[in-house]
């Protein structure tokens, strides 16, 4: 049977890329939406060609609401994942007033609309940072939120404010706010991945982009946390991996298995990773030499967290699947893909 539509906005970029090619494959139709603002037109194509799917997309900002409400004028689709957002920690800490416009206006505008069109389903990309620094790990959806420190950590834990809100008040809308670990890798066709604009500022990228070349030096930010080896733990959740999750919170509110209208879950491993843990990884599987040194804390960093993953894996039906070393190897694929590295 097919399957409904579901609209993805911010769908040219990392996570929605990848999200794309999963909705497909489960059997969906897509529509993409994106303004471009931080991603590239070839993600689309690089998902049209994974699918072989001609998927349709539109360059509309989320925050203009008259051009947004003409896809929903023209596009049928129950269900909604929102990831059009902005996303770098550091920035938003420089423009608070361009992070609060850009993430709150666009979430609020997508609820609207899709109450204004009776459409039912939304999910949205949450952060694990809304946990801020634990005092217990691994952390279950009960652990509590803290203060954000950064007006992007603020954006998400208000989204999510927002989201629990409107379904409170709004009959017959549901929603799955879905906290993200650390996504890291690429698709193992190593057609889509995750493109970086300038200097990246994600440990992967700025580990894949030294092994081509292009950038000198990684700089592991600390070796003096109160971990084993120092350095600070996350949980590297593969891209793909985490795209699956999407479609299961929708395959969840599609069939009416919801047991309330607003859920949350975590998407990680329930693995936790040290920096240099990851560099001695990516140096094993992929058989090269990283360049790397040791370098002074990273402001705002947390020391260390990882996912109890048990609500998503026995709720969802979701769990990790790809290893590290395959996630790894993914990203170095695709590293070398975009610079046409051939070894
Ligand atoms: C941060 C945000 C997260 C956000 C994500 C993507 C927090 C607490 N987390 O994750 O919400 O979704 O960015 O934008 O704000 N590292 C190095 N050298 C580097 C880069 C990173 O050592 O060049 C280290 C960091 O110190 C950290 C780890 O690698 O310990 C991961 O860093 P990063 O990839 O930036 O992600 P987070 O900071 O965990």
């Amino acid at each position: 049977m097919k399957k409904s539509c579901v609209l993805v906005s911010g769908g040219a970029g990392y996570i929605g890329s990848h999200t794309s090619v999963e909705l497909i494959n489960a059997g969906y139709d897509v529509v993409i939406v994106d303004n471009l603002s931080n991603s590239d037109l070839n993600a689309v194509e690089g998902v049209r060609k994974i699918t072989g799917v001609d998927i349709p997309f539109v360059e509309v900002d989320c925050c203009d609401r008259a051009a947004f409400r003409k896809v929903f004028e023209q596009y049928e689709f129950d269900s909604v994942i929102h990831f059009a957002a902005s996303k770098a920690v550091g920035e938003s800490v420089q423009k608070p007033l361009e992070y609060y416009g850009n993430n709150l206006t666009s979430f609020m505008n997508v609820i609207g609309l899709m109450r204004e069109f009776g459409r039912r389903n939304i999910v949205f990309s949450s952060s694990c940072t809304v946990y801020g620094e634990p005092e217990k790990q691994p952390v279950t959806e009960q652990t509590p939120r803290k203060p954000a420190t950064s007006p992007y950590g603020n954006t998400k834990q208000m989204c999510e404010d927002i989201l629990r809100d409107s379904l409170a008040a709004y009959e017959g809308m549901k929603g799955i706010a879905l906290r993200y670990f650390n996504p890291i890798g690429a698709h193992p066709s190593a057609l889509i991945g995750e493109l970086p604009r300038g200097v990246p500022q994600n440990l992967v990228p700025f580990i894949t982009q030294t092994a081509a070349g292009l950038r000198e030096c990684l700089s592991v930010f600390g070796d003096d946390y109160p971990t084993p080896d120092g350095s600070c733990i996350r949980d590297y959740i593969d891209v793909v991996d985490l795209a699956k999750a999407h479609v299961a919170a929708i395959n969840r509110m599609a069939g009416d298995k919801n047991k309330q209208a607003y859920e949350i879950f975590n998407v990680g491993t329930g693995r936790g990773v040290s920096v240099l843990e990851l560099v001695r990884k990516f140096e094993e599987v992929n058989h090269l030499k990283l360049n790397y040194k040791i370098a002074p804390r990273r402001a705002g960093d947390i020391i260390a967290i990882w996912a109890d993953p048990t609500l998503a894996n026995t709720e969802l039906g979701w769990t990790a699947e790809r290893t590290l070393d395959q996630t790894l190897a993914a990203a170095w694929a695709w590293e070398k893909h975009i610079r046409g590295i051939n070894s």
